[in-house]
């Protein structure tokens, strides 16, 4: 069976876009790999959180991604800080980590644009801790996006670099762990052609979203004045309405509303009520497990204490054996 390694940054809520888009294939893999899922809160540090903001935002995505339906009795689910070995495996690479490599890589450069007064060692060093992450269960596949994929270059580099080194064919290649076709893409309620909270919150529907608020947000998403003639091609905040419509609504519904834009009778009022019904029935499940979650957490400890025992199970396996090929041996 594969091993498979992701890390979710605890950056917030989980919307409609993270769902359809990603998520969705996410979950399926933890039934089909020896998956390890972790909170990324080590990486986390490099923006320097106050200490209820840190545990807060990990608390968020962890009840987020469970009641989303990632199993923690199906795949390890843990906290990144929780694996001390991670910190361990990243002191090693970094030692034949080269500044020069480092400084190349798009997403530090992007960081010293965006923040050059935070410019700190963890940024610099972020592929490494990102490396360890991934070598410390040995994994063959990563989920990731297109934007990780210089990472994913760097871990290769790193796995490479450390097999030859000591003359050894310890660590896997890792490669990413591609959905290509199967990824839709959910769009904007404020006619961008992407859902997204980095950038509008206000153009998201998260899971967790009460009703009212939901069919607010739906109400005051952009459209236009509608369709002048038959079979008019839609512009495009009326297309992404459609398309949300399209993941969420029966088919029926969303022939009906086609119908009636092609037919010049739509009335979007009815349109986005319509929208935001279905919205709050494909939400509920994931709002009150939401909330479950958010007020237990005895079952939360549960799972971090219970995730955190087999990830130390097979990263302290990978220490101790990397420990010994370069030497680090007990008198
Ligand atoms: P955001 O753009 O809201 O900040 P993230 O960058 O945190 O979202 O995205 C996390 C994951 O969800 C990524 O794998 C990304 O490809 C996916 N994703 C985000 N927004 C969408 C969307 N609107 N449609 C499909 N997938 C999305
Ligand atoms: N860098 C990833 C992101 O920004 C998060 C991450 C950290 C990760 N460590 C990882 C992803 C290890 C996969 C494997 O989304």
């Amino acid at each position: 069976m594969e091993i498979v390694v992701s890390g979710i940054r605890p950056t917030g809520d989980l919307h409609l876009g993270n769902y359809f888009g990603a998520l969705r294939n996410f979950l399926k893999m933890q039934h089909q790999n020896n998956c390890y899922f972790f909170i990324a809160d080590y990486h986390s540090l490099t923006t320097h959180p106050t200490p209820e903001d840190l545990h807060g935002n990990v608390k968020r995505v962890l009840v987020n991604y469970l009641a989303a339906g990632l199993n923690p009795d199906a795949a390890t689910v843990y906290i990144q800080s929780d694996v001390p070995e991670v910190a361990e495996l990243y002191l090693l690479l970094n030692m034949n980590a080269y500044v020069g490599e480092l400084e190349r890589v798009v997403s530090f450069k992007e960081k010293i644009r965006k923040q050059p007064n935070n410019v700190n060692a963890g940024l610099l060093t972020y592929p490494t801790l990102m490396a360890a992450d991934i070598i410390i269960h040995r994994a063959h596949k990563v989920p990731v996006g297109k934007d990780q994929e210089q990472h994913l270059e760097m871990t290769r580099n790193f796995v490479n670099r450390f097999n030859r080194m000591y003359n050894v064919d310890y660590f896997p290649e890792p490669t990413a762990y591609n959905f290509g076709e199967e990824l839709i893409k959910i769009p904007g309620l404020d006619g961008s052609t992407k859902m997204s909270k980095s950038d509008n919150e206000n153009s998201c529907i998260f899971l967790g979203d009460a009703p009212e608020l939901i069919r607010k947000k739906v109400m005051k998403a952009v459209s236009d004045q509608g369709p002048t003639e038959p079979n008019q091609p839609k512009a495009q905040a009326v297309e992404n309405l459609f398309n949300i419509m399209k993941v969420v609504s029966t088919e029926d519904t969303y022939a009906h509303f086609s119908d009636l834009y092609n037919t010049c009778q739509i009335r979007y009022g009815d349109m986005k009520k319509q929208l935001a019904e279905d919205i709050v029935i494909f939400t509920t499940p994931f709002r009150e497990k939401i909330l479950e979650l958010s007020a237990d957490n005895e079952y939360l400890h549960k799972v971090a204490y219970q995730g955190a025992e087999k990830a130390r199970e097979s990263a302290s396996k990978t220490i101790k054996e990397v420990r010994e090929i370069i030497g680090f041996k007990p008198f």
